[in-house]
């Protein structure tokens, strides 16, 4: 399943969780990271495991759950009081190494095992621009059917590298940043996996959203994260694809099953090759 829209709601407000089943997001992301105060947790690995538990059809809408890094020495004690709720997935935040993922990929395994559920079930989202030694082993990492989607994020990385700002003074994102998203997006499409573009933390800013989500959507991007319930519908519409997108895409692979021996074809005066055939599948797989 695509994931257009993943909306983030901290895990220790029923409020908000709430509001988010109702929100249209593809997938919700269960916060016990960033946004959840840390003598809040507790309360909130059980608020997010009862929701998980209460809502076991996820047929129109994923269940994620954003547990602490590896780093932070309290990933377990997240994934165990979560687990028995059956999250779709689990995003992995600070993520500084492909070595990292494959650690929390066989402590699900584990899990999973001991809870009768199939081994590699648990998909993962990896941050995966995080930290300065993250950016610098994304070539590393190899295909594996427990990653469903590789995101980034230019929050933790400014912090770590020290920036004074992460967009120029026409307010494009500097070069450091810019390759962060790059390779956020090279990365997924050499794992075949979903490239997510990072939140827009201006989230009264609509017209700010629309265009970055377009851009992402241009660049590669397959999806985007949210953190408020007001940008799902823009960034849903923003991922999929338009009425001439769709029918360009059904042209496309009706010329060639029309005509099984060419290699290339005329439509409408423009050439349709390999490529463009590959791009048309890719559309109406999303549509
Ligand atoms: N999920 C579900 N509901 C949300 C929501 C979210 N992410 N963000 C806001 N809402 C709700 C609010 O509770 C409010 O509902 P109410 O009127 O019933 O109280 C309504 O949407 C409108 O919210 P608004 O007043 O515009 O914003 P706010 O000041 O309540 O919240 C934030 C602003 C940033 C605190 C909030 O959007 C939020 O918590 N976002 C997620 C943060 C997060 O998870 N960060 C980690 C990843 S970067
Ligand atoms: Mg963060």
């Amino acid at each position: 399943m695509m994931l257009r829209s993943l909306l983030f709601v901290p895990g220790d407000s029923e409020r908000k969780q709430t509001k988010a089943v109702d929100s249209g997001a593809d997938a919700l992301l269960l916060d016990l990271e960033d946004s959840v105060a840390a003598p809040q947790l507790p309360a909130a690995r059980a608020r997010v495991r009862e929701l998980l538990t209460a809502r076991s059809d996820r047929s129109r809408q994923q269940l994620w759950v954003r547990v602490n890094a590896l780093s932070s020495g309290i990933l377990l004690q997240d994934l165990v009081a979560v687990f028995p709720g059956a999250p779709d997935g689990i995003v992995l935040p600070k993520a500084s190494a492909p070595a990292e993922v494959a650690e929390v990929g066989n402590y699900l395994s584990a899990l999973e095992a001991r809870e009768g559920r199939a081994v590699g079930a648990t998909k993962l989202l990896v941050i995966a621009t995080e930290t300065p030694q993250a950016l610098l082993t994304l070539g590393s990492y190899r295909p594996d059917a427990r990653i469903a989607g590789l995101t980034w994020g230019a929050e933790d990385l400014s912090a770590a590298i020290g920036v004074t700002g992460k967009t120029d003074q026409q307010g494009a994102l500097t070069f450091t940043f810019q390759l962060a998203r790059s390779l956020c997006v090279i990365t997924s499409a050499a794992l075949d996996v979903q490239a997510i573009d990072g939140v827009h933390t201006d989230f009264r800013d609509a017209a700010g959203l629309q265009r970055e989500a377009e851009e992402a959507r241009r660049d590669g991007f397959s999806g985007k994260l949210a953190i408020h319930p007001d940008q799902v519908g823009p960034i849903n519409a923003a991922f999929q694809p338009s009425a001439a997108e769709i029918d360009w895409a059904r042209r496309v692979v009706a010329a060639f099953a029309t005509a099984p021996a060419a290699g290339v074809i005329n439509l409408d005066g423009k050439m349709v090759d390999k490529p463009h055939l590959v791009q048309a599948r890719r559309i109406l797989d999303r549509y």
